[in-house]
């Protein structure tokens, strides 16, 4: 098989530097786009008469043949032919002779390669948006399940004050929103045209970038050719965004594989997401949580691997740039089948309300709002926290709660506290206390699921696709 660049050539290419080289092996699945991409070019190719209408359409058409063919799992792949690009121009020069040797007009594979990776990208960022929103609505209908269950509350892994269950699955309705919103920021960047950059300085070639950029829905071109085969700084930011999801990920895939334990006993996880032990007939496993929590880490190696990648790359490109690719598939799979995984995990899980209730008044949750109650009734924030905490460490001696301290002790931190205290004290007191906004007040927790109902089950099931 002769190379599409052996004319500079005499001697053959040693099989050893033909193995180091491909990237066939990974970026094959990029066919589709580089089939899309190849057709918008040669219909702009005949839009400014470099080639034929007749001779655009028997371009495109062949090319639909060859995607075709490659999804019926028919395109023979060879590691002489390099690539993805490589081979579906060969196969287009197979099917149409001299014709098909006409495509590569006024353009690179450096641009190419860019233009792929960028379509590839953004469907990516669409179906994640979709498997986050998915996700999102999982949370959602598990914080309205759980309405009313009230769970300790943790700073340091310590109990701290309690929170609704709404308040809970919601803290992570607000991660995910995030998430999507760096991908959308994201996709303005990965929405530039490449194509039409050429190798690195653009061509002499009378191209029309502006008719490919409608075809491909692209926002616009981008500016500079030299900067468009050496920029991979959209696929940082997509790797960095795609590693705060399996972070965010892997946090909670951690505190659930804490609460299903024996010891915290709040979880009941679905069988159907655990595995057993050869050894121990009495296992019931979270392997599906550990894996979510240990394929985050390959997610941070991917996004550590494309900085390293790119640091110190001169202009404009450099063929370092072909190992971006096991990167980018590699996050995107992790993290898009551990969404997969989360949304009937969490619709599935059910809370043990009796162990969590049997055991929420220990700890001291109501602490910090009674400290506050102290602060309503005039006492400086400081003495009220010491006041509190000197009574905690009472509480400590007797193996009690703050409820069940007599009126004595109260009336000595001041006269007429004794008859007041238990309107403060326990946890319901506690929770029932709070009102700013953003806390875990059942009216604002209340008034959150609203909102989010709102905007994630109204609003976005009902409004249109986005059309390019
Ligand atoms: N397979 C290459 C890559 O992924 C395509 C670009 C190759 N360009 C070149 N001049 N060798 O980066």
């Amino acid at each position: 098989m002769s190379k599409t660049w052996g004319g500079r050539f005499s001697g053959e290419t040693d099989s050893r530097v033909e193995q180091f080289t491909e990237s066939i092996e990974i970026d094959r699945r990029l066919y589709r786009h580089d089939v899309t991409a190849s057709q918008a070019h040669a219909r702009m190719l005949a839009h400014v008469g470099l080639l034929s209408a007749d001779e655009a359409l028997q371009i495109v058409q062949a090319l639909e043949g060859i995607a075709a063919q490659i999804e019926r799992g028919e395109m023979v792949f060879s590691i002489k032919l390099e690539d993805i690009h490589t081979h579906i121009e060969r196969a287009l020069i197979e099917r149409l002779g001299d014709l098909g040797r006409k495509l590569h007009t006024g353009r690179s594979r450096n641009d190419q390669v860019v233009t792929d990776v960028k379509l590839w990208v953004r469907d990516a960022i669409d179906e994640l948006d979709q498997r986050l929103h998915d996700l999102q609505a999982a949370l959602l209908g598990a914080a309205e399940r759980n309405h009313d269950l009230v769970l300790p509350g943790y700073t340091h892994m310590q109990r701290a004050q309690p929170v609704l269950a709404a308040h809970y699955f919601l803290a992570y309705v607000e991660k995910y929103q995030r998430d999507r919103e760096r991908l959308a920021d994201c996709r303005k960047r990965v929405n530039v045209l490449p194509l039409g950059a050429a190798a690195l300085a653009g061509t002499s070639l009378p191209i029309d970038r502006e008719h490919v950029r409608k075809q491909l829905g692209f926002d616009s071109v981008a500016a500079n050719s030299l900067d468009v085969s050496s920029d991979r700084d959209f696929l940082l930011e997509f790797v960095f965004d795609l590693t705060t999801i399996a972070l965010h990920l892997s946090g909670w895939a951690e505190e659930w594989i804490l609460w299903a334990t024996t010891e915290f006993g709040f979880l009941n996880l679905p069988d159907a997401f655990c595995t057993g032990s050869s050894i121990m007939p009495h296992k019931k496993n979270p392997d599906v949580l550990e894996l979510i929590r240990g394929k985050s880490a390959r997610v941070v190696g991917d996004l550590q691997q494309l900085l390293v990648l790119v640091k110190g790359l001169p202009l404009a490109y450099n063929r370092d740039l072909q190992e971006d690719k096991r990167a980018l598939f590699d996050a995107h799979d992790t993290v898009a089948a551990s969404l997969e995984l989360a949304a009937p995990l969490i619709e599935q899980t059910e809370f043990r309300r009796e162990t969590i209730a049997a055991r929420l008044e220990d700890g001291h949750l109501d602490a910090t709002t009674f400290m506050e109650f102290l602060i309503k009734q005039g006492l400086p924030m400081r003495s009220a926290h010491e006041a509190v905490g000197k009574l905690v460490r009472l509480c400590e001696g007797r193996r009690c709660r703050l409820a069940d301290l007599p009126p004595e002790t109260y009336e000595a931190i001041r006269p007429g506290l004794g008859s007041e205290v238990y309107k403060s004290v326990g946890v319901a007191n506690a929770l029932h206390a709070f009102q700013s906004v953003g806390s875990t007040a059942p009216v604002e927790v209340d008034r959150q699921l609203r909102l989010w109902r709102e905007k994630l089950i109204h609003h976005e099931s009902t409004k249109e696709p986005e059309k390019e």
